[in-house]
């Protein structure tokens, strides 16, 4: 049997170019210690479905396009840090309820078209802004604004240098 091409995939909201060169000056502000995130890969990430068949692309281009546009504003206003995964990152203290129900839809969507993906658990929206972090001391951060927010479906391509993102669909 032909074998099929395998695409490494997510869901995220992606940044205007506003918000992306805002978030960019943001990481160099912060005493920040790790590997900063390319400027061109922030992003919040609403599911992470890892490897799938290209024959999917159609399937998964329909879901974003049943979800509800995000209609909404994001004021990132809290720094956070996974200890497991040593990321420093950027969020909300009270995320927009919006935008936790854009990303059920999301969830409810793959589950009812069989699509695997990595379960969220509590989904807790950020944008990572370092990779093999240290834990942020306290820092204040002033909101920033995230005025439009694109749904996108993304690919990530595994390099030697790190990853690249190629948005493949969005709206
Ligand atoms: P993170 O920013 O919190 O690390 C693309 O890899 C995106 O998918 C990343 O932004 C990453 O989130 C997210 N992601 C979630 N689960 C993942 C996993 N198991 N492996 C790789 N990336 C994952």
């Amino acid at each position: 049997m032909k074998k099929q091409p395998i695409l490494r995939l997510f869901y995220a909201l992606w940044p205007d170019t506003a918000t992306r060169a805002a978030l960019q000056h943001l990481q160099q502000a912060l005493p920040l210690n790790g590997r900063p995130v390319p400027a061109d890969n922030l992003h919040i990430t609403l599911a992470f479905l890892g490897e799938q068949a290209d024959a999917f692309l159609p399937v998964l281009e329909s879901i974003l396009k049943r979800l509800p546009s995000p209609e909404f504003q994001l004021s990132l206003d809290k720094l956070g840090y996974f200890k497991g995964s040593r990321t420093a990152w950027i969020g909300m203290q009270t995320p927009p309820l919006a935008l936790m129900e854009l990303q059920a839809d999301l969830e409810r969507a793959l589950k009812s078209e069989a699509i695997t993906y990595v379960a969220s658990g509590k989904f807790t929206p950020h944008v990572t802004l370092a990779r093999s972090a240290a834990p942020l001391s306290a820092v204040v951060v002033r909101p920033l604004r995230w005025e439009s927010a694109q749904l996108a479906l993304v690919r990530s391509v595994l390099l030697p240098d790190g990853s690249r993102y190629e948005v493949i669909a969005s709206r």
